[in-house]
């Protein structure tokens, strides 16, 4: 397809290693996935905030905020999400190349759609992390409603009701908010991410 477009690859006289340099420490995606309402915008907005007091460059992309911008139009067939997720991690590759520690909060449902994004940038660059939480528990929870909408039939292919969420095979990080004290879970993350920005 590139051939057929014409394009060529410029490269940078900056380069990604130079702005991880300036930046000291190193870029990599940190994907939270999970049901809606088991905790990933939450938990990921404070591991932010902890990595941002402790002077690291971080960007937040999270899957309600995404699909109002770049991903606008976008709903929820198995092909829509497949969109959703693999623009999201295109742009996560560019934050990555940016020198940037980029969080991403989508459910993120399909175990093949997670994978062409860890297989978009390099194996150390991809940091899955499973938010945990059973689907009862989520529904009990249901933060915006929207299970009980989805109970009603109003919203069709709701993960964990009316469609799939295939738990992660084998996630870096594996956080069971049902289980886990909310600051211990955000403890965990971050000292895991600490260690590999700077370490
Ligand atoms: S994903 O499956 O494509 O990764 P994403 O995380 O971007 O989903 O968006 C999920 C958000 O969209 C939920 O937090 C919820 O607010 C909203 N939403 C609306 N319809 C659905 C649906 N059918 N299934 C899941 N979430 C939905």
């Amino acid at each position: 397809m590139k051939s057929s477009l014409n394009l060529v690859w410029h490269p940078t006289t900056v380069e990604k290693k130079d702005r991880q340099r300036l930046n000291n420490h190193r870029s990599f995606i940190l994907w939270f996935t999970g049901l809606s309402g088991s905790g990933k915008s939450t938990l990921a907005n404070a591991v932010e905030k902890r990595l941002f007091e402790k002077g690291i460059r971080t960007y937040l992309l999270d899957g309600d905020n995404i699909r109002q911008g770049v991903n606008q139009g976008l709903g929820f067939t198995a092909e829509d999400r497949k969109e959703n997720i693999r623009r999201t991690g295109e742009v996560a590759k560019l934050f990555v190349d940016a020198g940037v520690i980029v969080l991403t909060a989508l459910i993120s449902p399909y175990q093949e759609d997670r994978q062409m994004v860890r297989e978009l940038v390099s194996e150390d660059e991809f940091v899955e992390v499973y938010v945990k939480c059973p689907v009862d528990e989520c529904e009990k929870r249901d933060p915006k409603g929207l299970y009980r909408k989805a109970r009603e039939g109003v919203i069709p292919n709701f993960t964990g009701i009316s469609a799939p969420y295939e738990e992660p095979e084998n996630p870096e990080i594996i956080v069971e908010t049902n289980k886990l004290d909310f600051e211990e879970s955000v403890d965990r993350i971050v000292s895991y991410v600490l260690k590999k920005a700077l370490g």
